[in-house]
């Protein structure tokens, strides 16, 4: 069977941490892997807007000796001009791997049932599984750890940050909080398995709704744009749902005295997150954007090995 990383959870504990030893040392030596010699074709197709995705895995792909092919969604109209299926096949037979950053996680769940070759989620509407390997990067880069740290989320509980930060800080055995208005609650059931994984990791997840209480004493604080890609009509009205969740510098002075910042950005100052905080010492964003990098040339490096010899691709 293929392997794919489609969603924080498609690896295990000990994988992840694999992934994020890989990382740190490729990022103190850049050119310490190349398993794209050749040089292989990755695939990146962006259906959705995109800055560092695309700048990190263009660079990441160049820096382990393959090519990266940038694929433009609006020219592709995956699932409208031809079916997912047949896209999977047609580019899968041609390349090493397919980065999609798309809308619908069961589009990627399909390329990744038909493509042949590794599928790598870079942001759907549920979840965002590469960021969250540069985020735990960076939190171990400042803490020297993961386990046993608690992070708060304050924002959009039902977003694909949230839902990642449950599943793959879960998975690294730390307490994850999110911190949302009734209305934002995460999946149930994306609730429900990371519960499942933190019961294996001594991790723990719990959904607050008031946000001094959310972040006493967290060790990381994170927030997210009020108003996803695609959601654009909504927000003023997310502006006012979420009115009190705005990570300010006192309710940074709730969390611990060490505590660090984190945003996958793009960044909406003065809505989710204040310039004092997102531009103050406790901020590690240029750390966190950077590991972007690392984060996925590791995640590739891993994933070509583990399906090294593969029957169905
Ligand atoms: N929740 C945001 C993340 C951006 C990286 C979005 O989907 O737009």
């Amino acid at each position: 069977m293929t392997r794919h990383f489609l969603r924080d959870d498609d690896v295990t504990p000990a994988e992840q941490a694999e992934i994020l030893d890989l990382a740190a040392r490729l990022k103190a030596d850049r050119f310490a892997a190349a398993p794209l010699a050749g040089p292989q074709t990755v695939a990146l197709i962006m259906d959705k807007p995109t800055l560092r995705t695309q700048t990190s895995f263009t660079v990441g792909v160049t820096e382990l000796q393959g090519a990266p092919f940038l694929v433009d969604g609006a020219k592709a109209q995956i699932g409208t001009r031809e079916s997912v299926p047949d896209v999977a096949r047609i580019i899968g037979r041609q390349v090493a791997a397919i980065v999609w950053r798309t809308y619908a996680q069961s589009d990627l769940e399909t390329m990744a049932q038909y493509a042949g070759v590794p599928v790598i989620n870079a942001l759907t509407d549920d979840f965002h599984p590469c960021q969250l390997l540069a985020d735990l990067l960076t939190i171990r880069e400042h803490k020297g750890t993961l386990a046993g740290l608690t992070l708060s989320y304050l924002g959009d509980g039902a977003n694909n940050m949230a839902h990642s930060y449950l599943l793959a800080g879960a998975t690294a055995g730390m307490n994850v909080r999110i911190v949302t208005p009734a209305a934002y609650q995460p999946r149930q059931d994306i609730l429900a398995e990371a519960a499942r994984i933190a019961a294996a990791t001594g991790g723990s997840v719990s959904v607050l709704a008031e946000p001094g209480e959310g972040a006493a004493g967290a060790d990381v604080v994170v927030t997210d744009t009020w108003a996803s890609m695609g959601q654009e009509d909504e927000k003023e009205a997310r502006a006012v749902a979420f009115a009190g969740y705005t990570v300010t510098a006192e309710l940074m002075a709730t969390a611990a005295p060490d505590a660090i910042f984190l945003h996958c950005l793009p960044a909406y100052r003065g809505y989710e997150v204040t310039a004092e905080v997102i531009d103050g010492p406790q901020s590690v964003i240029w750390d966190e954007a950077e590991n972007r990098l690392h984060a996925q040339k590791a995640l590739l490096a891993w994933l070509l090995a583990e399906n090294e010899g593969g029957t169905d691709a």
